[in-house]
């Protein structure tokens, strides 16, 4: 792969990442699970959040950033398959850096002769655009290359970071239907967060923005039904990987999905493409 004057491949403990330095942004796209995990636009902090204690490991899925949750969202039917499917821990190839005076497209490939044929015994390419600019676009592609139709869940599992979850909110859900905890929930008003929240919403057609101390993030979700918003909240922080007992308070998570009864069908040879635009509101 030909890289550009503002990207260049870097690694760190056993993972490799393509590091980009330009005029406009900076940001670190790590090969494993496709992941982005840093992207600062000049002048502006970091849009993304991310566990900065650990050492990242090959196979270990890295907490924040987007990582990208494939073929399958939550946990799986069958209990030894991992949560959120494969797509976040698997070494995905580089396969394309194209740099113009404002914009660096970066195109990273999952095929199916890199996934475990037990975990996923279909024929697919799976794609994830990167598109740095001012903003950060991001685009997952999956394409059906098997001859039957298949189903499948995503996830955008976006990590964004706020200096106090207690003064953070989140708009574009007032009056749409979520699931939390297994209860079927209106949500009245915008997202505040007091607790542990965990809520999917489907069937949605929203735009979301955050509003933090920093400033406020808007989303603007392409080809996307479903949103999950979460923040684990004190207990559940103690129990995850990667994740120190104090971090709820510095980040939370909108994801912009296709999940539940949003999973997405694709005929044979046909193509999908979720998406979502993120940037700092000036
Ligand atoms: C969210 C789920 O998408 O991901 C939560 O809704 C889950 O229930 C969270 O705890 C983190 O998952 P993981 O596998 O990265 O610890």
């Amino acid at each position: 792969m030909q890289l550009s004057p503002s990207v260049r491949i870097n690694s760190e403990a056993e993972l490799e990442f393509l590091e980009v330095n330009a005029p406009f942004c900076q940001a670190k796209i790590y090969l494993q699970g496709g992941q982005i995990v840093s992207f600062i636009p000049k002048g502006k902090p970091d849009l993304l959040w991310c566990f900065n204690e650990a050492v990242f490991l090959a196979g270990k899925s890295i907490r924040g950033g987007i990582p990208i949750c494939w073929p399958w969202f939550g946990a799986h039917e069958q209990a030894d398959f991992p949560q959120h499917g494969f797509a976040r821990t698997a070494q995905w190839r580089a396969e394309e850096v194209n740099e113009s005076k404002d914009q660096i497209e970066i195109v990273l490939s999952l095929p199916s002769k890199l996934i475990p044929e037990a975990l996923w015994p279909y024929k697919t390419n799976l794609e994830v655009k990167f598109f740095l600019s001012d903003s950060l676009h991001i685009e997952l592609i999956t394409t059906n290359l098997d001859s039957q139709p298949l189903e499948f869940s995503q996830a955008l599992h976006t990590y964004f970071p706020t200096s106090s979850i207690h003064h953070t909110h989140v708009s574009g859900f007032d009056g749409c239907e979520y699931v939390e905890f297994g209860e079927i929930k209106m949500q009245t008003g915008d997202i505040h967060f007091t607790e542990e929240t965990d809520r999917v919403f489907d069937h949605l057609n929203q735009k979301p923005v955050i509003t933090t101390p920093e400033g406020q993030i808007a989303l603007a979700p392409i080809n996307s039904c479903s949103a999950v918003v979460w923040n684990p909240w004190i207990e559940k922080s103690k129990r995850l990987s990667h994740f120190a007992n104090e971090d709820y308070q510095n980040m939370l998570c909108v994801e912009t999905a296709n999940v539940r009864e949003d999973k997405v069908y694709l005929e044979p040879l046909q193509a999908h493409t979720l998406g979502v635009k993120l940037s700092w509101l000036s």
